[in-house]
Protein backbone atom coordinates (compact mmCIF):
# COMPACT_ATOMS: atom_id res chain seq x y z
CA UNK A 1 0.00 0.00 0.00
CA UNK A 2 1.21 3.63 -1.30
CA UNK A 3 0.93 6.33 1.67
CA UNK A 4 -1.50 9.17 1.67
CA UNK A 5 -2.20 11.98 -0.37
CA UNK A 6 -4.10 14.75 0.67
CA UNK A 7 -6.54 16.54 -1.45
CA UNK A 8 -7.89 20.16 -0.60
CA UNK A 9 -10.64 20.76 -2.87
CA UNK A 10 -11.13 17.46 -3.50
CA UNK A 11 -15.39 17.02 -4.08
CA UNK A 12 -14.93 19.71 -6.73
CA UNK A 13 -14.42 19.36 -10.10
CA UNK A 14 -11.08 18.94 -10.86
CA UNK A 15 -10.01 17.49 -7.34
CA UNK A 16 -12.35 14.55 -7.46
CA UNK A 17 -10.99 12.86 -10.72
CA UNK A 18 -7.55 13.54 -8.92
CA UNK A 19 -8.74 11.78 -6.47
CA UNK A 20 -9.97 8.70 -8.25
CA UNK A 21 -6.91 8.40 -10.70
CA UNK A 22 -4.96 8.29 -7.08
CA UNK A 23 -6.56 6.00 -5.72
CA UNK A 24 -6.85 3.91 -9.06
CA UNK A 25 -3.30 3.68 -8.44
CA UNK A 26 -3.26 2.62 -4.78
CA UNK A 27 -2.86 5.85 -2.93
CA UNK A 28 -4.72 6.41 0.00
CA UNK A 29 -6.34 9.67 0.22
CA UNK A 30 -8.00 12.20 2.22
CA UNK A 31 -10.04 14.57 0.86
CA UNK A 32 -10.58 18.18 3.14
CA UNK A 33 -13.30 20.36 0.97
CA UNK A 34 -15.49 23.23 2.86
CA UNK A 35 -18.26 22.42 0.09
CA UNK A 36 -18.48 25.85 -1.11
CA UNK A 37 -18.59 24.45 -4.42
CA UNK A 38 -19.66 21.09 -4.33
CA UNK A 39 -21.58 18.55 -2.63
CA UNK A 40 -20.36 15.68 -0.07
CA UNK A 41 -22.09 12.80 -2.20
CA UNK A 42 -19.45 13.09 -4.38
CA UNK A 43 -17.41 10.89 -1.91
CA UNK A 44 -19.56 8.16 -2.55
CA UNK A 45 -19.20 9.00 -6.44
CA UNK A 46 -15.86 8.79 -6.07
CA UNK A 47 -16.00 5.59 -4.25
CA UNK A 48 -18.18 4.00 -6.71
CA UNK A 49 -15.77 4.84 -9.28
CA UNK A 50 -12.67 4.29 -7.81
CA UNK A 51 -13.39 0.96 -5.58
CA UNK A 52 -11.91 2.37 -2.55
CA UNK A 53 -13.55 5.43 -0.08
CA UNK A 54 -11.35 8.24 0.59
CA UNK A 55 -11.42 9.87 3.51
CA UNK A 56 -13.31 13.00 3.91
CA UNK A 57 -13.20 15.75 6.18
CA UNK A 58 -15.55 18.96 6.21
CA UNK A 59 -13.51 22.07 6.78
CA UNK A 60 -11.75 24.52 5.36
CA UNK A 61 -8.49 25.26 4.61
CA UNK A 62 -7.58 28.17 6.08
CA UNK A 63 -8.39 25.93 9.43
CA UNK A 64 -5.38 25.83 11.06
CA UNK A 65 -6.17 23.82 13.90
CA UNK A 66 -7.76 21.38 11.54
CA UNK A 67 -5.03 21.16 9.04
CA UNK A 68 -2.77 20.59 12.32
CA UNK A 69 -4.92 17.78 13.74
CA UNK A 70 -4.95 16.45 10.22
CA UNK A 71 -1.21 16.05 9.89
CA UNK A 72 -1.03 14.76 13.19
CA UNK A 73 -3.17 11.97 12.64
CA UNK A 74 -2.06 10.94 8.73
CA UNK A 75 1.26 10.15 7.47
CA UNK A 76 0.93 12.55 4.51
CA UNK A 77 3.93 12.04 1.57
CA UNK A 78 2.39 14.80 -0.48
CA UNK A 79 -0.65 17.36 -0.71
CA UNK A 80 -2.56 18.54 -3.63
CA UNK A 81 -3.97 21.71 -3.29
CA UNK A 82 -7.01 22.72 -5.36
CA UNK A 83 -9.46 24.37 -3.01
CA UNK A 84 -10.02 27.64 -4.23
CA UNK A 85 -12.69 29.99 -5.87
CA UNK A 86 -12.37 30.32 -9.70
CA UNK A 87 -14.99 32.49 -11.08
CA UNK A 88 -13.56 36.13 -12.74
CA UNK A 89 -16.60 37.88 -12.86
CA UNK A 90 -17.35 36.88 -8.84
CA UNK A 91 -13.48 38.31 -8.24
CA UNK A 92 -14.30 41.71 -9.54
CA UNK A 93 -17.34 41.68 -7.14
CA UNK A 94 -15.84 40.20 -4.00
CA UNK A 95 -12.16 40.60 -4.44
CA UNK A 96 -11.16 40.83 -0.31
CA UNK A 97 -12.95 37.36 -0.35
CA UNK A 98 -10.80 35.62 -3.26
CA UNK A 99 -7.90 36.90 -1.78
CA UNK A 100 -8.62 35.58 1.69
CA UNK A 101 -9.59 32.13 0.26
CA UNK A 102 -7.38 31.53 -2.45
CA UNK A 103 -4.11 33.36 -1.22
CA UNK A 104 -5.16 33.08 2.82
CA UNK A 105 -6.18 29.51 2.25
CA UNK A 106 -2.54 28.90 0.64
CA UNK A 107 -0.93 30.43 3.05
CA UNK A 108 -2.15 28.86 5.98
CA UNK A 109 -1.92 25.38 3.97
CA UNK A 110 1.77 26.16 3.87
CA UNK A 111 2.42 27.13 7.67
CA UNK A 112 0.36 24.17 8.66
CA UNK A 113 2.63 21.63 5.95
CA UNK A 114 6.30 23.43 7.29
CA UNK A 115 5.17 22.75 10.87
CA UNK A 116 4.48 19.02 10.17
CA UNK A 117 7.31 19.12 8.11
CA UNK A 118 5.29 17.92 5.04
CA UNK A 119 7.07 20.05 2.04
CA UNK A 120 5.76 18.53 -1.31
CA UNK A 121 2.66 20.03 -2.57
CA UNK A 122 0.83 20.10 -6.09
CA UNK A 123 -0.85 23.55 -6.98
CA UNK A 124 -3.40 24.08 -8.82
CA UNK A 125 -2.13 27.75 -11.34
CA UNK A 126 -3.60 28.36 -14.40
CA UNK A 127 -2.91 29.90 -17.70
CA UNK A 128 -4.61 32.94 -16.53
CA UNK A 129 -1.53 33.92 -15.11
CA UNK A 130 -0.35 34.84 -19.10
CA UNK A 131 -3.04 37.03 -19.02
CA UNK A 132 -2.71 38.53 -22.87
CA UNK A 133 0.25 36.22 -23.91
CA UNK A 134 2.56 38.10 -26.20
CA UNK A 135 2.75 34.81 -28.82
CA UNK A 136 1.48 31.25 -28.92
CA UNK A 137 2.13 28.66 -27.97
CA UNK A 138 2.54 29.75 -24.53
CA UNK A 139 6.19 28.38 -22.87
CA UNK A 140 6.30 28.66 -18.95
CA UNK A 141 9.07 31.06 -19.43
CA UNK A 142 6.09 33.60 -20.77
CA UNK A 143 5.81 36.71 -18.94
CA UNK A 144 3.41 36.33 -16.16
CA UNK A 145 0.90 38.97 -15.93
CA UNK A 146 -2.94 39.14 -15.11
CA UNK A 147 -6.19 40.88 -15.66
CA UNK A 148 -8.39 40.52 -13.13
CA UNK A 149 -8.50 39.45 -9.26
CA UNK A 150 -8.88 35.79 -9.32
CA UNK A 151 -5.44 35.74 -11.78
CA UNK A 152 -4.21 38.44 -9.50
CA UNK A 153 -4.55 35.65 -6.66
CA UNK A 154 -3.41 32.52 -8.91
CA UNK A 155 -0.02 34.79 -9.15
CA UNK A 156 0.10 35.77 -5.45
CA UNK A 157 -0.36 32.02 -4.67
CA UNK A 158 2.99 31.19 -7.31
CA UNK A 159 5.39 33.93 -5.81
CA UNK A 160 4.39 32.87 -2.42
CA UNK A 161 5.45 29.20 -3.25
CA UNK A 162 8.37 30.10 -5.62
CA UNK A 163 9.84 32.20 -2.54
CA UNK A 164 9.37 29.05 -0.50
CA UNK A 165 11.19 27.16 -2.40
CA UNK A 166 13.91 29.91 -2.90
CA UNK A 167 14.41 30.08 0.71
CA UNK A 168 14.32 26.24 1.96
CA UNK A 169 15.04 23.83 -0.58
CA UNK A 170 13.48 21.07 1.24
CA UNK A 171 10.13 22.49 -0.13
CA UNK A 172 9.13 20.91 -3.55
CA UNK A 173 5.99 22.46 -5.33
CA UNK A 174 4.96 21.84 -8.65
CA UNK A 175 3.40 24.51 -10.16
CA UNK A 176 0.55 23.13 -12.74
CA UNK A 177 -0.83 25.82 -14.99
CA UNK A 178 -4.42 24.20 -16.24
CA UNK A 179 -5.70 25.50 -19.49
CA UNK A 180 -9.24 24.74 -20.53
CA UNK A 181 -10.46 21.75 -18.25
CA UNK A 182 -13.61 20.46 -19.47
CA UNK A 183 -15.53 16.93 -20.05
CA UNK A 184 -16.48 14.43 -17.38
CA UNK A 185 -15.47 11.19 -15.70
CA UNK A 186 -16.51 8.22 -18.76
CA UNK A 187 -18.69 6.82 -16.19
CA UNK A 188 -20.74 10.19 -15.93
CA UNK A 189 -20.93 10.18 -11.66
CA UNK A 190 -18.71 12.98 -11.26
CA UNK A 191 -17.76 16.04 -13.53
CA UNK A 192 -18.58 19.73 -12.98
CA UNK A 193 -20.95 21.61 -10.99
CA UNK A 194 -21.43 25.00 -12.33
CA UNK A 195 -23.20 27.36 -10.34
CA UNK A 196 -25.97 29.80 -11.80
CA UNK A 197 -25.55 30.56 -15.78
CA UNK A 198 -22.26 29.49 -16.64
CA UNK A 199 -19.85 31.55 -18.23
CA UNK A 200 -17.61 28.74 -19.22
CA UNK A 201 -17.87 27.73 -22.82
CA UNK A 202 -18.42 23.65 -22.37
CA UNK A 203 -21.13 24.11 -19.28
CA UNK A 204 -22.88 26.40 -21.68
CA UNK A 205 -22.88 24.60 -24.95
CA UNK A 206 -24.12 21.23 -22.96
CA UNK A 207 -26.75 23.51 -21.36
CA UNK A 208 -28.17 24.85 -24.78
CA UNK A 209 -28.27 21.10 -25.91
CA UNK A 210 -30.22 20.03 -22.95
CA UNK A 211 -32.91 23.17 -23.79
CA UNK A 212 -32.04 25.42 -20.90
CA UNK A 213 -30.98 28.18 -23.20
CA UNK A 214 -31.95 29.11 -26.63
CA UNK A 215 -28.72 29.89 -28.36
CA UNK A 216 -25.13 29.72 -27.67
CA UNK A 217 -23.67 33.73 -27.11
CA UNK A 218 -20.72 33.80 -29.69
CA UNK A 219 -18.60 36.26 -27.94
CA UNK A 220 -16.79 37.94 -31.08
CA UNK A 221 -16.45 36.65 -34.36
CA UNK A 222 -13.64 39.51 -35.35
CA UNK A 223 -10.70 38.24 -33.64
CA UNK A 224 -7.64 37.19 -35.64
CA UNK A 225 -7.78 33.93 -35.39
CA UNK A 226 -9.20 30.40 -37.87
CA UNK A 227 -12.91 31.45 -38.13
CA UNK A 228 -12.77 34.96 -36.44
CA UNK A 229 -13.75 33.25 -32.96
CA UNK A 230 -11.47 33.04 -29.46
CA UNK A 231 -9.26 30.08 -29.32
CA UNK A 232 -8.37 28.07 -26.35
CA UNK A 233 -6.59 24.73 -25.50
CA UNK A 234 -9.31 22.58 -23.91
CA UNK A 235 -8.23 19.27 -22.00
CA UNK A 236 -10.41 16.51 -20.82
CA UNK A 237 -10.23 16.56 -17.14
CA UNK A 238 -9.09 12.93 -16.70
CA UNK A 239 -6.22 14.08 -18.64
CA UNK A 240 -5.64 16.73 -16.41
CA UNK A 241 -6.04 14.83 -13.59
CA UNK A 242 -3.64 12.05 -14.99
CA UNK A 243 -1.10 15.46 -15.14
CA UNK A 244 -1.26 15.64 -11.49
CA UNK A 245 0.28 11.67 -10.44
CA UNK A 246 2.85 12.99 -13.61
CA UNK A 247 3.65 15.32 -11.02
CA UNK A 248 3.88 13.57 -7.93
CA UNK A 249 6.12 10.88 -9.26
CA UNK A 250 8.72 13.93 -10.33
CA UNK A 251 8.40 15.46 -6.95
CA UNK A 252 9.11 11.87 -5.64
CA UNK A 253 12.10 10.86 -7.50
CA UNK A 254 14.05 14.57 -8.45
CA UNK A 255 13.19 15.70 -5.18
CA UNK A 256 12.88 19.41 -6.38
CA UNK A 257 10.24 21.56 -7.85
CA UNK A 258 8.73 22.12 -11.05
CA UNK A 259 6.21 24.77 -12.94
CA UNK A 260 4.55 23.22 -16.43
CA UNK A 261 1.50 23.88 -18.31
CA UNK A 262 -1.18 21.04 -18.51
CA UNK A 263 -2.60 21.69 -22.09
CA UNK A 264 -3.11 19.96 -25.33
CA UNK A 265 -1.00 21.86 -27.25
CA UNK A 266 -4.01 22.58 -29.67
CA UNK A 267 -5.77 26.03 -30.23
CA UNK A 268 -9.55 25.39 -31.03
CA UNK A 269 -11.96 27.75 -31.61
CA UNK A 270 -15.72 28.30 -30.46
CA UNK A 271 -17.08 27.55 -33.68
CA UNK A 272 -14.55 24.30 -33.81
CA UNK A 273 -15.44 22.88 -30.86
CA UNK A 274 -19.20 23.60 -31.53
CA UNK A 275 -18.59 21.78 -34.31
CA UNK A 276 -16.69 18.72 -32.75
CA UNK A 277 -19.93 18.58 -29.87
CA UNK A 278 -22.45 18.00 -32.64
CA UNK A 279 -20.57 15.42 -34.25
CA UNK A 280 -20.02 13.63 -31.42
CA UNK A 281 -23.32 13.70 -29.72
CA UNK A 282 -25.89 14.71 -33.00
CA UNK A 283 -26.94 17.38 -31.03
CA UNK A 284 -27.42 21.04 -33.19
CA UNK A 285 -26.16 24.10 -31.45
CA UNK A 286 -27.77 27.33 -32.39
CA UNK A 287 -25.82 30.11 -31.97
CA UNK A 288 -26.00 34.15 -31.80
CA UNK A 289 -23.21 36.20 -32.57
CA UNK A 290 -22.51 38.81 -29.85
CA UNK A 291 -19.76 41.27 -29.24
CA UNK A 292 -16.49 40.40 -27.72
CA UNK A 293 -16.64 39.54 -23.88
CA UNK A 294 -14.40 42.31 -22.08
CA UNK A 295 -10.92 40.64 -20.99
CA UNK A 296 -11.08 38.00 -23.23
CA UNK A 297 -7.85 37.36 -25.60
CA UNK A 298 -8.02 36.02 -28.98
CA UNK A 299 -5.85 32.95 -28.80
CA UNK A 300 -4.49 31.16 -25.74
CA UNK A 301 -2.80 27.26 -26.09
CA UNK A 302 -0.33 25.56 -24.19
CA UNK A 303 3.55 24.91 -25.07
CA UNK A 304 3.82 21.57 -24.22
CA UNK A 305 7.13 20.63 -24.50
CA UNK A 306 8.08 20.87 -20.67
CA UNK A 307 5.09 19.06 -19.25
CA UNK A 308 6.32 15.67 -21.75
CA UNK A 309 10.54 16.36 -20.96
CA UNK A 310 10.10 16.79 -17.74
CA UNK A 311 7.18 14.73 -16.78
CA UNK A 312 6.38 12.78 -19.28
CA UNK A 313 2.93 13.28 -19.63
CA UNK A 314 1.07 14.58 -22.61
CA UNK A 315 -2.93 14.73 -23.26
CA UNK A 316 -4.32 11.90 -24.51
CA UNK A 317 -8.19 12.15 -25.16
CA UNK A 318 -9.56 13.38 -28.30
CA UNK A 319 -12.01 16.71 -28.86
CA UNK A 320 -14.77 14.27 -29.59
CA UNK A 321 -14.23 12.36 -26.10
CA UNK A 322 -14.42 15.90 -24.11
CA UNK A 323 -17.61 16.90 -25.95
CA UNK A 324 -19.50 12.82 -25.56
CA UNK A 325 -18.11 12.81 -21.88
CA UNK A 326 -19.43 16.52 -21.17
CA UNK A 327 -22.61 15.79 -22.76
CA UNK A 328 -23.24 12.15 -20.72
CA UNK A 329 -22.46 14.39 -17.72
CA UNK A 330 -25.20 16.84 -18.19
CA UNK A 331 -27.82 14.43 -19.31
CA UNK A 332 -27.36 12.66 -16.16
CA UNK A 333 -27.47 15.40 -13.94
CA UNK A 334 -30.86 16.13 -15.71
CA UNK A 335 -31.83 13.16 -15.45
CA UNK A 336 -31.13 13.42 -11.39
CA UNK A 337 -32.64 16.86 -11.46
CA UNK A 338 -30.38 19.83 -11.06
CA UNK A 339 -31.56 23.07 -12.12
CA UNK A 340 -29.52 25.01 -14.99
CA UNK A 341 -29.75 28.25 -12.32
P1 LIG B 1 -14.31 23.62 -8.03
O1 LIG B 1 -14.99 24.83 -7.53
O2 LIG B 1 -15.14 22.57 -8.70
O3 LIG B 1 -13.49 22.93 -6.86
C1 LIG B 1 -12.86 23.65 -5.84
C2 LIG B 1 -13.26 23.02 -4.51
O4 LIG B 1 -12.62 23.73 -3.46
C3 LIG B 1 -14.76 23.07 -4.26
O5 LIG B 1 -15.23 21.77 -3.93
C4 LIG B 1 -14.90 24.03 -3.06
O6 LIG B 1 -15.96 23.66 -2.21
C5 LIG B 1 -13.53 23.89 -2.40
N1 LIG B 1 -13.07 25.05 -1.64
C6 LIG B 1 -13.00 26.34 -2.03
N2 LIG B 1 -12.48 27.10 -1.06
C7 LIG B 1 -12.20 26.27 -0.02
C8 LIG B 1 -11.63 26.46 1.27
N3 LIG B 1 -11.27 27.67 1.70
N4 LIG B 1 -11.45 25.38 2.07
C9 LIG B 1 -11.82 24.14 1.64
N5 LIG B 1 -12.39 23.92 0.43
C10 LIG B 1 -12.57 24.97 -0.39
O7 LIG B 1 -13.15 24.11 -9.02
P2 LIG B 1 -12.23 23.27 -9.99
O8 LIG B 1 -12.65 23.59 -11.38
O9 LIG B 1 -12.15 21.86 -9.57
O10 LIG B 1 -10.84 24.00 -9.76
C11 LIG B 1 -9.89 23.51 -8.84
C12 LIG B 1 -8.71 24.46 -8.79
O11 LIG B 1 -8.16 24.60 -10.09
C13 LIG B 1 -9.08 25.87 -8.31
O12 LIG B 1 -8.05 26.33 -7.47
C14 LIG B 1 -9.14 26.66 -9.60
O13 LIG B 1 -8.83 28.02 -9.38
C15 LIG B 1 -8.07 25.98 -10.43
N6 LIG B 1 -8.30 26.13 -11.87
C16 LIG B 1 -9.49 25.74 -12.41
C17 LIG B 1 -9.72 25.91 -13.77
C18 LIG B 1 -11.04 25.51 -14.39
O14 LIG B 1 -11.32 25.94 -15.52
N7 LIG B 1 -11.86 24.69 -13.76
C19 LIG B 1 -8.71 26.46 -14.60
C20 LIG B 1 -7.52 26.82 -14.01
C21 LIG B 1 -7.30 26.65 -12.64
C1 LIG C 1 -12.16 31.87 -18.56
C2 LIG C 1 -11.61 32.90 -17.62
C3 LIG C 1 -10.23 32.42 -17.15
C4 LIG C 1 -10.32 31.05 -16.51
C5 LIG C 1 -10.93 30.08 -17.54
C6 LIG C 1 -11.11 28.69 -17.01
C7 LIG C 1 -12.59 35.05 -18.33
C8 LIG C 1 -12.31 36.37 -18.98
N1 LIG C 1 -11.53 34.19 -18.29
O1 LIG C 1 -11.28 31.79 -19.64
O2 LIG C 1 -9.66 33.32 -16.23
O3 LIG C 1 -9.03 30.58 -16.15
O4 LIG C 1 -12.22 30.60 -17.94
O5 LIG C 1 -12.06 28.66 -15.98
O6 LIG C 1 -13.67 34.78 -17.84
N2 LIG C 1 -17.36 31.90 -25.09
C9 LIG C 1 -18.48 32.17 -25.87
N3 LIG C 1 -19.71 32.04 -25.30
C10 LIG C 1 -19.88 31.64 -23.99
C11 LIG C 1 -18.73 31.38 -23.21
C12 LIG C 1 -17.49 31.52 -23.79
O7 LIG C 1 -18.36 32.52 -27.04
O8 LIG C 1 -21.03 31.56 -23.54
C13 LIG C 1 -16.03 31.99 -25.72
C14 LIG C 1 -15.08 32.99 -25.05
O9 LIG C 1 -15.23 34.25 -25.62
C15 LIG C 1 -13.72 32.33 -25.33
C16 LIG C 1 -14.03 30.83 -25.33
O10 LIG C 1 -15.43 30.72 -25.57
O11 LIG C 1 -13.27 32.70 -26.60
C17 LIG C 1 -13.69 30.14 -24.03
O12 LIG C 1 -14.31 30.83 -22.94
P1 LIG C 1 -14.26 30.26 -21.43
O13 LIG C 1 -14.71 28.85 -21.42
O14 LIG C 1 -14.99 31.24 -20.57
O15 LIG C 1 -12.71 30.22 -21.07
P2 LIG C 1 -11.59 31.38 -21.09
O16 LIG C 1 -12.07 32.58 -21.83
O17 LIG C 1 -10.35 30.75 -21.58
Amino acid sequence: MKNTILITGGTGFIGSHTAVELMQSGWRVIVLDNLCNSEPDVIERIAAIGASRPHFVAGDVRDAALLDQLFASHTITAVMHFAGLKSVGESWQQAAHYLDNNVGGTACLVAAMERAGVRRLVFSSSATVYGEPDTVPIAESAPLRTTNPYGRSKLLCEDMLRQLQAADPRWQVALLRYFNPVGAHASALIGEKPTGVPNNLMPYITQVAAGAHPYLRVFGNDYPTIDGTGVRDYIHVVDLAQGHLAALHYLLEEGRGITANLGTGSGVSVLQLVAAFTQATGVTIPLQILERRPGDVASCFAATEQAWEALRWRAQLSLQAMCADAWRWECSRAAAGASHG
